[in-house]
């Protein structure tokens, strides 16, 4: 936006809080009072606008419909126990919605309209950030083509909103992981370094293939030989062996995660030997099967860290060390958990209070 952001308001008649227990919440069902909306139109970005929560009008040509332009991004909010709204590393997602932008043909989303509009809707809604233990305020900007046109090209009309939702936890306990030797989530030369709609639509059904044998969520390994490992489910992976934390090295077919770059930075900063490099599924199978894979976990922002409890790979299960026992990724995640909410220093400076 070029000139200053003229934010108008439209507030809800009547708040729907009361009707929320958030004790109890689940991840993605319940969205708060307000959202944050701007339209690109004749090349600029116009209308920034919050009004209440509702369904909206769209053209059923709109090609994020019929060819999923469009992408997102997801970041949390937290109240510390003072009352403050904390926001965990906003600028991460700034720059990762714009890289998304651009693979999809998207104009970029200037800062303020993203900041400011984030700013605006969170003070609106600041009751709706919960202070229960484990809960907190998913925030979920996202793009999409606002075209009435289904022709293929590249669109010339979207919509920049922001939507929020109190959330518990992702997972409601550790999870149960196959290793997908025929499906692939992400090929070389691809849209997986981006959070698009395309590449999360089409991975339900192998992840479904799985929970119909009883695994909860799929490992994805590399479109071209299945050798290697890439993302477990909708987050990055990682492993404890020998005491190394290891991960894959992002590329075209790896979301460059934040929750991902935030484990990284906490174990180079607490003296941990980190490789991230291409991680072969021989040798975590082999680490597993002789005892040596200490750890293993997803991270990312929905789950924070979701540890590993069993792998599967071919007709072979293997069962990992209790969850109790593991020491790196219980201590990253309490040292995220208490720097989010306050309760430690803010030492990376992570950290933007509303
Ligand atoms: C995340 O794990 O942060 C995600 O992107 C999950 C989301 C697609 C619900």
């Amino acid at each position: 936006m070029t000139e200053t952001l003229n934010i108008s308001v439209k507030k809800i008649a009547q708040s729907k809080i009361s009707q929320v227990d958030f004790k109890n919440i689940q991840f993605g069902k319940t969205y708060s009072d307000h959202m944050f909306t701007a339209d690109y139109i004749d090349g600029e970005w116009k209308n920034a606008r919050i009004e209440p929560y509702e369904m909206m009008h769209i053209s059923p040509a709109s090609p994020a419909l019929h060819y999923g332009i469009s992408v997102f991004e997801g970041l949390k909010a937290f109240k510390t126990a003072d009352g403050v709204v904390n926001i965990f590393r906003a600028d991460k997602n700034f720059e990762r919605l714009n890289v998304s932008a651009e693979r999809m043909c998207m104009p970029r989303l200037p800062a303020d309209l993203y900041y400011e509009g984030l700013k605006a809707l969170l003070e609106i809604d600041s009751e709706w950030v919960p202070d229960v233990e484990g809960t907190s305020l998913y925030i979920r900007p996202f793009i999409f083509s606002n075209d009435d046109y289904i022709g293929i090209r590249p669109s010339l009309n979207f919509k920049f909103m922001i939507i929020t939702c109190p959330v518990g936890a992702y997972y409601a306990k550790p999870v149960k992981v196959k290793i997908e030797d025929h499906y692939v989530r992400a090929v070389e030369g691809g849209s997986g370094y981006c959070k698009t709609g395309c590449n999360y639509g089409p991975a339900i059904y192998p992840a479904k293939l799985a929970q119909d044998k009883g695994y909860d969520q799929l490992v994805w390994t590399d479109g071209k030989e299945h050798k290697y490992i890439e993302e477990s489910g909708t987050m990055n992976i990682m492993f404890v062996i020998d005491g190394k934390l290891i991960t894959p090295a992002l590329g075209d077919t790896i979301l460059n995660g934040i929750t991902r770059n935030s484990v990284l930075a906490i174990a180079r900063d607490w003296g941990m030997e980190v490789e991230e490099r291409k991680v072969e599924v021989a040798e975590v199978v082999a680490a597993a099967r002789e005892g040596k894979l200490e750890e293993a976990f997803g991270a990312g922002t929905a789950a924070t860290i979701a540890h590993i409890q069993q792998i599967g790979y071919k007709d072979e299960d293997f069962e990992l060390p209790p969850v109790e026992n593991r020491k790196f990724s219980n201590k990253v995640l309490a040292e995220l958990d208490n720097m989010k909410l306050g309760k430690i220093e803010d030492r990376f400076n992570w950290i933007t209070k509303i």
